[in-house]
């Protein structure tokens, strides 16, 4: 299972020190949104930013975009240093040639869903994804509640995943706290986005660890090994 703080979440005023905090505290991955302020209704940072933490950390980044065009930020973003880039499925006909261009750069691609968009949009692109990020929140702003009505899109996308023999993983990103990260686990879930829960608490080191306990409680592949 993986951890992956988001440090939209953090404080603004110290990006290294937080991301070196995360990784102290046990994050596997650096989420890392990138908002535009017109595919959503907020801007979020830029590749300088990513740039600039990236010697600080051995942390895999998943540099998730928010755009309306990423056709024109994925280089950049791959330069500054990004490990994985998400593009949203909303986007509709630049998916493929979005899909091809972070390939052909060498990053793992992630597909976004957003909670209103219907699941099966995203099956055309499943055995050319690393990563499908179905949406807990309607994207723009952390901190929001965790909309469960999304749980349902999860199982679907682990039963997809099972009958294809598929590869890819099962992000959740918005709302994911203790409670709603167990029930996104036993949704199927395998890669859990957190901002306020982990970074906001008063102790990011022992969230971490806790919310590893309680996803890995759901970790069929750990399942067999309980005696
Ligand atoms: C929302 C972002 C999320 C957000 C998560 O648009 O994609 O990654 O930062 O924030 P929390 O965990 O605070 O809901
Ligand atoms: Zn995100």
């Amino acid at each position: 299972m993986i951890i992956a703080p988001s440090l939209l979440a953090s404080d603004h005023s110290r990006f290294g020190k937080e991301v070196e905090r995360a990784e102290r505290s046990g994050g596997d991955w650096l989420h890392l949104d990138i908002m535009d302020g017109h595919f959503v209704p907020n801007i979020s940072f830029g590749p300088e930013v990513v740039r600039a933490v990236r010697p600080l950390t051995k942390m895999f980044f998943d540099v998730h975009l928010m755009c309306s065009r990423p056709h024109i930020l994925i280089e950049p973003f791959c330069r500054a240093g990004a490990d994985e880039i998400i593009v949203h499925v909303e986007l509709g006909d630049q998916v493929a040639s979005l899909v091809w261009k972070i390939k052909s750069l060498g990053k793992k691609v992630g597909l976004a869903v957003n909670p209103p968009t219907a699941i099966a949009e995203v099956q055309p692109y499943l055995d050319q994804i690393d990563l499908l990020l179905v949406m807990t929140v309607i994207p723009g702003f952390g901190g929001q509640e965790f909309i469960h009505e999304t749980l349902p899109k999860i199982q679907q996308a682990e039963a997809w995943r099972r009958e294809r023999k598929l590869p890819y993983r099962i992000s959740v990103d918005g709302g994911v706290n203790f409670q709603t990260a167990a029930e996104c686990a036993r949704a199927g879930a395998d890669t859990f986005v957190a901002g306020t829960s982990l970074f906001r608490g008063r102790n990011m080191r022992a969230a971490v660890k806790k919310m590893r306990q309680i996803v890995n409680a759901h970790d069929p592949a750990l399942a067999d090994l309980k005696v």
